[in-house]
């Protein structure tokens, strides 16, 4: 039976994005599409970033694929009107996708094409795992007049769980990213972090890193590090710092997982880009990496996932650009010419 795909096109450049990724997902195999609305699209239609039904039809699915959500349409500085955002935090939380995994893996043809110094980032090869469903983005917040405030707060079971899939996929090395000379937080995080290594994965070398440090490191020596375990906002902005490595920020996919038992949700980690939305300029390839960890977490399709990623290595290969990487290429171009290595 085809596995059954919730699609959620989003905003801005989600809708281009995501329909050259159904393009290329139809070259893989049969696949049964249900496309959704969420972000600004759905506040449009329903007042709301996320309805119940579009979560019940994500929680019954096997997968779901997200392009992005977000726009100035809908930014705003009034606490009671709806943000897209909020479609994004509430299929994280509502689905607990407590595991974020973004790969950074530069295609050799782009090596050149980072703003970074070619021997700084060759041989890089790291995955950013960043909790996804707890920290500031999930604390009490609010205003009181000329004060507003964000708390981060973390228990010991959501440390553990996340270092558990971190120390996982490790080959050798786990570096833990924390702010613990400052935030308490950051405190339990080394101390849980240290002894799920010492209990459970006494073979992979741990090492703590203090934020500020890494976010210097990950440009000066990016070889230094093969998983970063990190909370969810540094792990928000250490991420996008990472894609500079490969070139583009339009190059880097993820992939959300929480049990067993739930379904995937797989996303560029990049934005709408409300720049370049409707231009046809999109750089599509973060979103097809994002199919390709689909394929791999998601639908257990690990040669259908790495056949896509090395069509998208070939394409680079033989020149393709889109305009973030400095060439002329459209999301069509691109679109082509990977379904033409596929
Ligand atoms: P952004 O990632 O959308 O864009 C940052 C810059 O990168 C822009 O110059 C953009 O043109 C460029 N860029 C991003 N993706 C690209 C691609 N595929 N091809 C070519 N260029 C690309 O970040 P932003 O501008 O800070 O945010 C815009 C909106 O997106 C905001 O509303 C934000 O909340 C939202 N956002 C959504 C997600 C998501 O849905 N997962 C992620 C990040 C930001
Ligand atoms: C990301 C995005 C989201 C985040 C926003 C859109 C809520 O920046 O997926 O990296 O901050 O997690
Ligand atoms: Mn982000």
């Amino acid at each position: 039976m085809a596995a059954r795909i919730v699609t959620l096109p989003g905003d801005g450049i989600g809708p281009e994005i995501l329909a050259a990724a159904v393009r290329v997902l139809g070259a893989l195999g049969d696949f049964e599409l249900e496309e959704r609305l969420v972000g600004g699209a759905s506040i449009d239609a329903h007042g709301t970033a996320l309805t119940e039904e579009v979560l019940e039809a994500c929680r019954s699915s096997e997968a779901i694929l997200l392009a992005a959500v977000g726009g100035p349409k809908w930014d705003t500085v009034d606490p009671a009107a709806p943000r897209p955002e909020q479609g994004l935090l509430g299929l994280r939380k509502g689905l607990e996708l407590f595991a974020n995994l973004r790969p950074v893996r530069p295609s050799p043809a782009l090596l050149d094409a980072s703003p970074l110094k070619r021997d700084r980032i060759e041989g890089t090869d790291l995955l950013v795992v960043r909790e996804l469903t707890g920290g500031i983005y999930f604390g009490d917040s609010g205003r009181e007049g000329d004060r507003a405030h964000d708390d981060c707060a973390y228990t010991v079971g959501e440390v553990e769980r996340i270092a558990r899939v971190a120390f996982a996929s490790a080959r050798s090395k786990v570096v833990s990213v924390d702010k613990a000379n400052v935030l308490e937080t950051s405190r339990l995080w080394r101390e849980t972090v240290s002894r799920v290594h010492a209990e459970e994965f006494p073979l992979v070398q741990l090492e703590h890193m203090l934020v500020d440090n890494a976010a210097m490191q990950l440009v000066s020596a990016p070889r230094h590090f093969e998983v970063i375990l990190t909370e969810n906002l540094f792990g928000d902005i250490l991420s996008d710092e990472a894609a500079m490595l490969t070139g583009s920020l339009g190059m880097l996919p993820s992939a959300s997982l929480g049990d067993e038992d739930t379904p995937g949700l797989f996303e560029p980690v990049h934005g709408s880009a409300p720049d370049i939305a409707g231009t046809g300029r999109a750089n599509p390839l973060a979103m097809f990496g994002s199919v390709a960890l689909m394929l791999r977490h998601g639908l257990a399709m690990e040669s259908e996932a790495a056949a896509l990623e090395s069509a998208v290595d070939e394409a680079l290969e033989a020149g393709l650009r889109t305009p973030d990487l400095g060439g002329e290429a459209t999301t069509e171009d691109a679109t082509r010419a990977v379904l033409a290595s596929l």
